[in-house]
């Protein structure tokens, strides 16, 4: 479990320059906090010449880190869209930094909002997770395990903008709902993968998900706002998800 440890104001103050800025440079603004340290988060600011960055944002970061500044954190790991790990808000949108094109000359670069910050661009998803849990993210039913456990094609097509969601929290993370009652609405994301299960033919416990879900914070904290749907990264849609559950329990 990890402990609240907040910085001592919530102001960000002038961090240390990197670099030099130039004809040919990009400059990236980057959110620094250390828990450990306690001092008031600072923005540093990266100058790096564009003939030796990668495309993605992702590529800038790993350049600081290998060739500038070897404290700073982030996570990543699979550079291609799929582990979810390198979310973050990137000049104003959520987003994976390895999806994100470098465009412009200034780029600003700070963790996903609304949550605590580990380190740097590491948020704690703890809480996110033991939401994830809750919803119990896996087949349930009777069937013998060691059996196969077949799917028409029909069925297996309504998983479809469903089974790809990565887990980033981008779109849980940009939901006004979830930044006031994030303890107890279970955000876009989460109800997105509900939502998975309850569809899946394989499951036979739709109706007790339902059920679960019959909550005026869990489910009905939604506004339709559709901050989930416009932030994805993987151009999935959350707020349709959730709609369809809604409309499931009416018809149910
Ligand atoms: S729905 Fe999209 S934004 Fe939300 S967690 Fe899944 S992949 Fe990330
Ligand atoms: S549609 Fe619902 S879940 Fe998505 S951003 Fe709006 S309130 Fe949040
Ligand atoms: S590094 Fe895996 S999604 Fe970006």
């Amino acid at each position: 479990m990890v402990s609240l440890t907040l910085p001592k104001s919530s102001r960000v103050v002038e961090g240390k320059q990197f670099g030099k800025k130039g004809k040919n440079t990009i400059t990236f603004n980057v959110y620094r906090w250390n828990r450990e340290s306690n001092e008031n988060p600072r923005l540093d600011r990266f100058h790096i010449n564009k003939s030796k960055l990668g495309p993605m944002v992702l590529d800038a970061l790993m350049f600081i880190k290998n060739q500038m500044d070897p404290s700073l954190t982030f996570r990543r790991s699979c550079r291609e869209g799929i582990c979810g790990s390198c979310s973050m808000n990137v000049n104003g949108t959520n987003t994976l930094a390895c999806l994100k094109p470098i465009e412009g000359e200034e780029i600003n670069i700070y963790p996903l909002p609304h949550m605590r910050v580990l380190k740097d661009l590491i948020p704690d998803m703890s809480d996110f997770y033991k939401q994830y849990e809750s919803i119990q993210p896996w087949l349930k039913n009777n069937k013998s395990p060691k059996k196969e456990n077949l799917q028409t094609p029909e069925d297996r097509k309504k998983l479809d903008g469903l089974y790809e969601c990565v887990l980033c929290a981008c779109c849980s993370t940009s939901c006004p709902s979830y930044w006031w009652n994030g303890d107890k609405f279970l955000g876009p994301a989460i109800l997105l993968q509900a939502y998975r299960f309850i569809v899946d033919s394989r499951d036979e416990n739709k109706k007790e998900r339902l059920e679960e879900l019959k909550d005026k914070f869990k489910l009905y904290r939604c506004h339709t706002i559709m901050n989930c749907t416009k932030t994805c990264p993987k151009n999935l849609n959350p707020a349709k998800a959730i709609s369809e559950i809604k409309k499931l329990q009416v018809s149910s």
